[in-house]
């Protein structure tokens, strides 16, 4: 397929561009002409994905009241997603000193993990997650980040490329955005002396979001995709979050019942788009979603708006999140709640 000769590459191009086909919404090439490892073409895999939050990332799991189950795979695929991103808290599973052994029970849960990925067909992100003793003293952190990384990038290595290692989760506090243009920089060596090939996710600092693009510097590696997190205007998505300080007085925030509200998530998104044109980086939204305690009817115009964005502009997506505090579903009655027809229009 790589070798079309051009006179039978021009009618199929014609065909595909007046016929009405769908191509993958975040893919900016039509698939069946790039190489597998492209990473537009593979970020299209992810065009409709969801967290599995609140699990693996917990510091056991369970502790955050979920444990994954191997339905909820198929729940996400009936549901028409196409990815799921896996937040995984590898730092409570691993040795303290050199070589910093993981735990060969924790890394199989997350093999069956992606196994069950697999099986419904789904392409899988796994990252590091709330590696929280890196935000405070990330130089004395280091070395233990990228023995991890060694391990995962030479344990993950026949896996297929449907699965995405992403780098790590919303650098913050003393984990600066000079820091991790650097450290991302080591982490992308340490994978790489095992694992050539495989697709690389990587955010901002700090905290994932949009500002953080500016800062970013890349290296050559053309295995990229580059993920934000969105969650503006804050008082809307975290009203009533507990972890958020003074998060009690935004409750009752609407969103969508103002013309400034759509023009404000506009101006982020062509942001974004422009960033990803001036460096030609496929984008990933990898987390957004607004908190149970706001208004039901904004948080799905919000998210609506979001998705209707993200794919208009070619950006893959990934809701936060499946059952938990900003739950699409609810596994106490076991059905979606009105988030899922924001998410998945068919
Ligand atoms: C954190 C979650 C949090 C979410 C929204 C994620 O990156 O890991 O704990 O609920 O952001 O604030």
């Amino acid at each position: 397929m790589k070798y079309i000769c051009l006179p039978l590459l021009f009618p199929i191009v014609l065909m595909l561009t007046f016929c009405g086909c769908d191509k993958p919404l975040a893919s900016q090439k039509p698939a069946s002409f790039v190489p597998e490892t492209d990473p537009f073409f593979q970020n299209s895999k992810l065009t409709r994905s969801i967290n599995l939050g609140n699990m693996l990332e917990a510091p056991a799991e369970g502790e955050w009241g979920l444990s994954l189950q191997a339905e909820y795979f198929s729940i996400i695929a009936k549901a028409g997603f196409t990815g799921i991103r896996l937040p995984v808290r590898w730092s409570a599973h691993a040795d303290t000193v050199a070589p910093y052994a993981l735990d060969p029970a924790f890394l199989a849960r997350v093999d069956w993990a992606i196994d069950q990925a697999f099986q419904q067909n789904l392409a899988i992100v796994v990252n590091t997650h709330h590696y929280v003793e890196m935000m405070t003293a990330p130089t004395e952190h280091l070395p233990r980040l990228l023995g991890i990384w060694g391990q995962l990038a030479s344990h993950f290595v026949d896996r297929s490329d449907n699965l995405i290692l992403e780098l790590f989760n919303e650098p913050n506090e003393a984990f600066s955005s000079d820091l991790w243009n650097n450290y991302l920089l080591q982490i992308i060596d340490t994978i790489r002396v095992f694992d050539s090939t495989r697709t690389l996710m990587v955010g901002t600092a700090p905290w994932g979001g949009i500002d953080g693009l500016e800062n970013l510097e890349l290296p050559e590696d053309s295995n990229l995709i580059v993920t934000v997190h969105y969650y503006n205007p804050f008082h809307f998505t975290h009203q009533g979050a507990e972890w958020s300080e003074g998060a009690d007085a935004w409750l009752g925030t609407l969103w969508g019942t103002q013309a400034g509200d759509f023009s404000a998530l506009q101006y982020d998104f062509q942001r974004i788009k422009s960033w990803s044109l001036d460096h030609n980086r496929a984008i990933n939204i990898g987390e957004f979603g607004a908190y149970r305690r706001a208004d039901m009817t904004s948080r799905v115009i919000w998210t609506r708006s979001v998705v209707t964005l993200s794919e208009d502009l070619g950006f893959s997506w990934s809701y936060w999140e499946f059952a938990s505090g900003f739950g699409a579903y609810d596994l106490g009655n076991g059905e979606w709640n009105e988030l899922l027809s924001a998410l998945i229009q068919n």
